[in-house]
């Protein structure tokens, strides 16, 4: 059976994720990408990736300043991630929403964002049409918030917490032990 790109992406769109803004320095202006293909790697060294298009212009930016920011937004932040996925903006224009400062490095900080990780590249690997970075993670900003989400090419926002399934072996009342879990 072979898989049409539609059937791919159509398969990949109901694995939810959060949504980031990757940040970096262009000659003095934020240069930001929106970008959900971003993992943890690795707790020990403390690394990331985040798989970027060949023909984004973030490539190129990633591969030259080798150092960038990860911001992940929170629930109101949708604007900011609309604004950072069109392919026609230009660097150096007010964002509706979105403030940033800058990190010792110089790296742009999203204001309001749920986590901020400063990341140094690592290596890279070439993956078909697009390139996996790999970074170290040097610092981190975390704040308390309700996370932006994408699911199925729409963006959501979390709901209720899902009550733990009951254990068939355990029966109908769960033993002591487990309840203290
Ligand atoms: C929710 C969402 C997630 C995205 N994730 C990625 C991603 O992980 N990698 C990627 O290369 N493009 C991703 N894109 C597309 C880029 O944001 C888009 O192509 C952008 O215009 C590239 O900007 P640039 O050319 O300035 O780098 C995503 C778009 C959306 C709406």
């Amino acid at each position: 059976m072979s898989v049409t790109q539609a059937d791919f992406r159509k398969a990949m769109g109901a694995f939810a994720t959060g949504v980031t803004v990757i940040t970096l320095d262009s000659a003095g202006d934020v240069h930001g990408m929106t970008a959900n293909a971003f993992t943890s790697v690795s707790l020990d060294p403390k690394l990331i990736l985040v798989c970027v298009n060949r023909r984004a212009r973030t490539h190129a930016h990633l591969h030259s300043k080798k150092r960038f920011g990860v911001n992940i937004l929170a629930e109101h932040q949708h604007g900011i991630s609309e604004h950072y996925a069109r392919t026609n903006r230009q660097d150096g224009t007010d964002v509706p929403g979105a403030r940033f400062d800058r990190t010792k490095h110089g790296t742009p900080v999203l204001h309001g964002a749920l986590a901020y990780l400063e990341c140094r590249l690592h290596s890279a690997q070439d993956a078909g049409d697009h390139t996996v970075f790999i970074a170290e993670v040097e610092d981190v900003v975390v704040r308390k918030g309700r996370p932006l989400l994408y699911f199925s090419s729409a963006y959501r926002r979390i709901g209720d917490g899902v009550k733990r399934a009951a254990d068939p072996k355990l029966g109908p009342r769960l033993k002591a032990s487990a309840r203290r879990r």
